[in-house]
Order: structure tokens, then sequence, then C-alpha cells
């Protein structure tokens, strides 16, 4: 029996094109692993209206980890119009199926580092001389730590609101002009974090900070505005501060951080955010360091975890051997980090520096023309 049994979900969109390249380079690797592939994706949902199958759960059930590719997602209306005809009037509702995974295993820690390897022509250049001849490759070198169940996205969500949470809601004074409006005009999302949340992935920034000899955790939130639930994790943050003296805990406000990070990003190293927060701060992260293409992923929990690049699955790309495969091998990396094996990702963060480096291939991001499989193989021949 081979020693790791990982679940294989490359989705759809170009999520089939990289996960086929990231098994190269495992295969390279000669990882002792048994892939076991599992449906998730649009084409799930259109066909049996579920983009989560039960027989994927159950394989994840089965598994130690997942490595998953990319999935195409749709707001409801187009969703529903997209079902198969038997399917239409069964008042099926279309799920994120990672938001689902993450919330089912309970994947609490969204682990995403962005990190400039030398030589990207997409490693940021600086706000002030990127336009001068003195355009300076600035190297940035970030782990942001997203808090990956609750707040905005954990999904207490209203529409229309159920008459008993209108009412409860409505003894609070500001509600007024919400009343006003009428209850089949409001929509509500909620955002809501727990103290253990907030302690959680706060705690493993800082873990993470110490073990890797970083000097800094700073967190994001918003506490002037967002006074309940920004309040509770900048309390939480600070309490624990003070259990790490050697690392400088700050706080931004994830508006002004946007802009900082933008001017002086390799000021900054370790950051901790809830989860829409920590959303949107690793995008920009991962545009410091060359984009989505080379932005990796770990979704955490605590006895399994989904490793996964963090782009979506641009369909208009699908199965053209074209994409980058760089944020998929990372995520395997991470996974590989997870698994104990840190010999075997050292070696595909090396081969994938080197790759890079040396420019004899590269994506149409980077400039150049080469297909999702040669860099891959190219990535498999150094490691
Ligand atoms: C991400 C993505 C997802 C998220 C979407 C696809 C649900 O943006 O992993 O960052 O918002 O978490
Ligand atoms: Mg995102």
């Amino acid at each position: 029996m081979a020693k790791y049994r990982i679940a294989w979900m490359p989705g759809d969109g170009i999520g089939i094109d990289v996960m086929d390249a990231t098994r190269v380079v495992l295969d390279a690797l000669k990882l002792d692993a048994e892939y076991l592939h599992a449906d998730i994706g649009w084409d799930f949902w259109c066909r049996e209206g579920d983009a989560l199958p039960a027989r994927t759960i159950k394989i994840l059930k089965e598994t130690d980890c997942a490595l998953f590719g990319a999935i195409t997602s749709k707001p409801q209306t187009e969703a529903k119009e997209e079902l198969a005809p038997e399917l239409q009037d069964k008042g099926l509702q279309y799920f994120s199926p990672i938001v689902r995974l993450r919330q089912l295993f309970n994947l609490h820690t969204n682990l995403r580092p962005c990190k400039s390897y030398p030589g990207n022509p997409l490693n940021f250049r600086g706000t002030e001389v990127a336009t001068g001849p003195n355009a300076r490759e600035q190297l940035v070198d970030l782990v942001v730590f997203r808090e990956n169940t609750e707040g905005m996205y954990g999904g207490v969500e209203f529409f229309p609101l159920p008459q008993s949470v209108y009412e409860a809601l409505c003894l609070n004074p500001k509600m007024k002009p919400w009343k006003e409006k009428g209850l089949e005009n409001v929509a509500l999302s909620t955002r809501i974090v727990s103290r253990q949340g907030c302690e959680s992935i706060c705690r493993q920034a800082f873990e993470f900070a110490k073990k890797h000899g970083r000097k800094r955790v700073t967190l994001v939130e918003k506490p002037n505005v967002l006074r309940e639930t920004g309040g509770l994790m900048t309390r939480v943050f600070r309490e624990l501060a003070k259990s790490y003296p050697g690392i400088w805990a700050d706080e931004a406000n994830i508006d002004a951080i946007c802009m900082w990070m933008f001017k002086n990003p390799q000021d900054y190293d370790v950051l901790v955010a809830e989860n829409m927060f920590g959303d949107i701060v690793s995008d920009l992260c991962a545009g410091l360091v060359g984009g989505l293409g080379f932005a990796s992923a770990a979704n955490i929990g605590d006895t399994y975890a989904v490793f996964e690049p963090t782009h979506g699955s641009a369909p208009k790309y699908a199965g053209q051997n074209k994409v980058n495969p760089i944020a998929c091998i990372l995520s395997a990396k991470l996974m590989l980090e997870w698994l104990g094996e840190q010999a075997m990702a050292d070696r595909v963060e090396a081969a994938v520096a080197k790759v890079i480096r040396e420019r004899k291939v590269g994506t149409y991001d980077v400039g150049m023309k080469s297909t999702t499989m040669e860099v891959a193989s190219e990535i498999a021949r150094n490691v």
C-alpha cells in the first residue's frame, strides 16, 4: 500500500490543465502516493445539482489530504439557468464547493505564502521608479494567515429575511431606516466571528513567525468601523502578542494596508486576517509576486487539509495547455510540507525558483510562449 492516499480534484476549466502538470512533478519526485480522483465543480452542478457530490466527500474522508485545481462558480441566477431541465424546479441552491469544503472539514486556516522568485519579470517594481530605467525588482516574502470558516463567508445570509430575524433586528433602533425600506427589499449577510476562531488564526500566525524566525506579524482589520467583530479580533491579537515578546505585533486597517503594501511591500512579513479581509489582502499579495499564476494556498484543519492554487478556472483558457502551472505546483509543495516531506518540498521550491530564474521556459503571463506542460516538465527535470 502507498504511504499516502491523496484525493485528486482537478475540478474544471484550467484546473484540469494545472493538475495534469503538477502530477508530472509529483511523479518525478516519486512521492509514494495513491491518487484518488474525486468529482467537483460546475459540470456536477449542471448534471446532478451538486457541485460537491456525496461520493467526493466520502473519498475525502478516506484520504490523508486533497489537491484541488479550480472550479467555475456563478451567481445563483445563472447557476439555476444552467441546471439540467429535469432539475430546474427542485429548489436547488448553488453553493461554492470550496467554501463548503472549508466548512465541512473545518479547514479553519488558509495559509497563503506570497514570495517573489528573483528573475520573474512580473515581480513588483515599486511605485516610485516603476517607469524609469532604474525600476528595481522588490523582493517580497509574505505569508498571509486567513481565517477560513467564519466572518462574511460563514454562510449566514438571508433574502428575504425570516420574520423572526427581522423582528429581532428591529429591536435595535439603528434598524429604523431598514424597516422603512420593507422586508422584501432587504438582504442580509452577516459577519460572525468567534473568540475561538480569532484566537486560532492569530496563534497560528505567531507560531509560524516564531518557528520561521519572522520578525513582524500584522493584524489586518477595521475595528474603528466594525467595532464588535473587529474589536474582538483586535483584543485577542493584542492579548496573544504578549506571549511572543520577540515578535513585532502591529495592526493595520484593511484599506490602509492595501495602499501601504503597494508602496512598501518589502516591509511586511506575516499578515493575519479574518476571512474576507484575508481574501482581499491575499490577492493583493499575489499581485506583488507575479499574479495568480504564482499564488499557492493551503486550507488546513486539525486532521485534514486541501491544497489549491489561489486562481480560478479561467474557462477561456481551459484545455489549451497555456496557463501557468506554478501556483498549483507550489500548492503541491505546501502539501508535501504538511505531509512532513520537507526535503521533497524544498526540492520543488528550488526547481521552481531555478526555472523562473533561467527563463528558458515560461507561459504567456510572463511574456513567453511555453505550454503548461513544458513548464511543468522543466520543473520536473530539475527536482
Ligand atoms: C479564494 C477564492 C474563494 C474565496 C472563492 C472562489 C469562493 O476567492 O480562495 O480566495 O473567496 O475564498
Ligand atoms: Mg480570493
